[in-house]
């Protein structure tokens, strides 16, 4: 009855909170459902953990994300234990009726308040701007520059200091500063891995940089971060990072001219790829010059294909030449309309190409 409620007596209100409560659980219980589902797909190493750093840049970030953390853990702590307190001490009693005595305008409180999350929010922003200011220092003088152009829907990696070009898997070496200079050549793509650091966003028309050293050698998974169209979540990568030794025979052998195929399926695979459209779009060093798609002269060093979506074998690379976009939907590369003979030989050419 809206006047009883009106003037509140205690066992109204009581009444009132034994519904409330119980139209609470319900959605509490849904909550939890989802949380515990949405954190089952969580994973300490998964491959893609900003958990597990190997780079000082994803170490930056990492001690920026703890120190939050470890704050919101604290301040929910004193918040519930503070809580549990005044719901205790400050019950409804039996015998007790009325309003209990307010605080409102108790000016020391309100002080405190005020004072308490400005003080957090100064702690939290300290270490924050630091490492803002620190990732975004130019590059130091023995960094290895790398033009990173995000394309729809590959990455492409250049060397300007070591004339090596390459997709989808970027080598750097182990202990040696990379400077990355994004540059989006169509829309706007998101550079991220995670292990390494990031994302940095690669716009079209501006150059972002992007400077880590990476740790421990190894292979980091990698994806486009920011909506990009049909593809974007086709749109991975790799990171190998390699000892320092193993980056030179890398770089050497990316540099070494291609192979001349043997005859057979790989030679007619040449002849087929040199008098096809392929050669509009790709460079195979010595043999074709296009630049809209990835350079394939080093092709068969790649372990995978189309951005990261599939291991690169001669039955996968078959596929993906007699039909991109069934692969990758809306890929720029159409279907050739070659043979399955035909698309064979040209994947088993490719793949040869190490
Ligand atoms: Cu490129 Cu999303």
């Amino acid at each position: 009855m809206p006047s009883d409620l009106a003037h509140g007596t205690l066992e109204d209100a009581k009444a009132a909170a034994d519904v409330s409560m119980q139209s609470l659980i319900r959605p509490v219980l849904r909550g939890a459902l989802a949380l515990t589902l949405a954190l089952g797909g969580c994973a300490w190493d998964a491959p893609m953990s900003t958990l597990v750093p190997r780079s000082d840049f994803a170490r930056d970030i990492l001690h920026v994300y703890a120190i939050i953390t470890w704050i919101s853990i604290g301040i929910a702590l004193i918040v519930g234990v503070a809580l549990a307190w005044v719901l205790t001490r400050y019950r409804a009693r039996p015998g007790a009726s009325g309003m209990p005595p307010q605080t409102r305008g108790h000016t020391l409180l309100e002080i405190s308040w005020t004072i308490a999350p400005a003080i957090i929010l100064l702690v939290i922003a300290i270490p924050t701007i630091q490492i803002i200011f620190r990732t975004q220092a130019a590059p130091p003088s023995d960094a290895l520059e790398v033009r990173v152009l995000g394309r729809q829907w590959w990455w492409e990696f250049r060397y300007p200091t070591l004339a090596v070009v390459t997709a989808n898997e970027l080598h750097v070496p182990a202990g040696q500063p990379v400077a990355l200079v994004l540059d989006g050549p169509d829309v706007i793509h998101s550079f991220w891995v995670p292990q390494l650091g990031g994302k940095r966003d690669v716009v079209p028309g501006r150059l972002n940089r992007l400077t880590f050293t990476a740790e421990t050698p190894g292979e980091y998974r990698g994806q486009c971060a920011e909506f990009c169209g049909v593809s974007h979540a086709n749109m991975g990568m790799r990171v190998i990072v390699d000892a320092p030794d193993a980056f030179a025979r890398w770089v050497a052998a990316q540099k070494a001219e291609p192979p001349e195929p043997a005859a057979g399926p790989a030679a007619d695979g040449k002849a087929i790829f040199a008098q096809s459209a392929c050669v509009g779009c790709h460079t195979i060093r010595g043999v074709s010059s296009g630049t809209l798609g990835p350079d394939l002269t080093t092709f068969g060093s790649r372990h995978t294909l189309a951005a990261g979506i599939l291991p690169n074998t001669v039955e996968n690379v078959a596929a993906w030449i007699k039909d991109p976009p069934a692969i990758k939907p809306d890929a720029k590369m159409p279907a050739l309309g070659l043979t399955d003979e035909q698309a064979r030989a040209v994947a088993t050419y490719l793949i040869g190409l190490k």
